[in-house]
């Protein structure tokens, strides 16, 4: 079957999910494929973008052992293929005060024991659509490495799959969290323009800015977004658009 107007000429493809069978054109991702063929997202959909990581499908392909994965909004559908969504996959996730924890790898494997679990099947690497070598990550930081597996694992955006694979059920995104989120606060050299900002935002440079903005109707502040200066030009030393508006 094809769809046609007068500009397009649109294939359509059979895919099924949960193991029912749908006729949609070939051109969609996954997600909108599923949306055409009548589902509404409630889970398992964010961004659409590609960012956040709750649209994990893992599909098979008529004729195929293997098994694939991808996210939704971001994979064209196939034909035959056989799909389902992962918007959820239960992980242990540590719970720990932030200000007490040093930077030290030691904060790692206590939170995160099952770290060395890892039996190296490399099976969370080949499953994560970000591309991140996750199992190498885990490696890094087995030998204690937090800024090299946080580099490695920047592009991870918690989808779950890693885990949903791990043959030592290691919970990865969340261990990759937790080390990133000590190489940023305590590991990373500190940004010397971010420092200066935020002293002159806590000065009360724009107080007055903020308070008049606070104040203002809907109406006045879509006006005022819409109207903005895209890239204002700024005065370099003092971080103020130079005609001093709010916008
Ligand atoms: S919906 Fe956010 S990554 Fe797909």
């Amino acid at each position: 079957m094809t769809i046609e107007t007068k500009e397009m000429k649109t294939k359509m493809i059979p895919i099924f999910v949960m193991g029912k069978r749908y006729e949609v054109p070939e051109t969609l991702t996954i997600m909108k494929a599923m949306e055409y063929a009548g589902f509404k997202f409630i889970r398992g959909c964010g961004c659409r973008g590609g960012i956040c990581g709750a649209c994990a499908t893992v599909y098979g392909k008529a004729g195929d052992y293997k098994l694939y994965s991808g996210l939704a909004c971001q994979t064209v559908v196939e034909p035959n293929m056989y799909l389902t969504q992962v918007p959820f996959y239960p992980a242990n996730r540590a719970v720990f005060d932030y200000s007490a924890v040093e930077a030290k790898p030691e904060e790692i494997f206590q939170l995160y024991p099952e770290l060395f679990r890892c039996v190296a099947c490399n099976s969370c690497t080949k499953v994560c659509p970000m591309d991140v070598e996750v199992m190498d990550a885990i490696a890094q930081l087995k030998r204690g490495n937090i800024a090299r597996a946080a580099e490695m694992s920047f592009s991870c955006i918690q989808c779950g799959l890693c885990t949903s694979r791990c043959m030592g059920e290691l919970p990865q995104y969340h261990i990759f969290q937790l080390a990133r989120r000590i190489y940023g606060g305590l590991i990373a050299p500190r940004a010397q323009h971010l420092q200066e900002a935020v002293k002159i935002v806590a000065s009360g440079r724009y107080e007055e800015c903020l308070q008049s903005l606070m104040k203002a109707g809907d109406a006045e502040l879509r006006k005022l977004y819409q109207e903005r200066e895209m890239e204002p030009e700024m005065t370099g030393e003092d971080w103020t658009p130079k005609d001093k508006k709010c916008l």
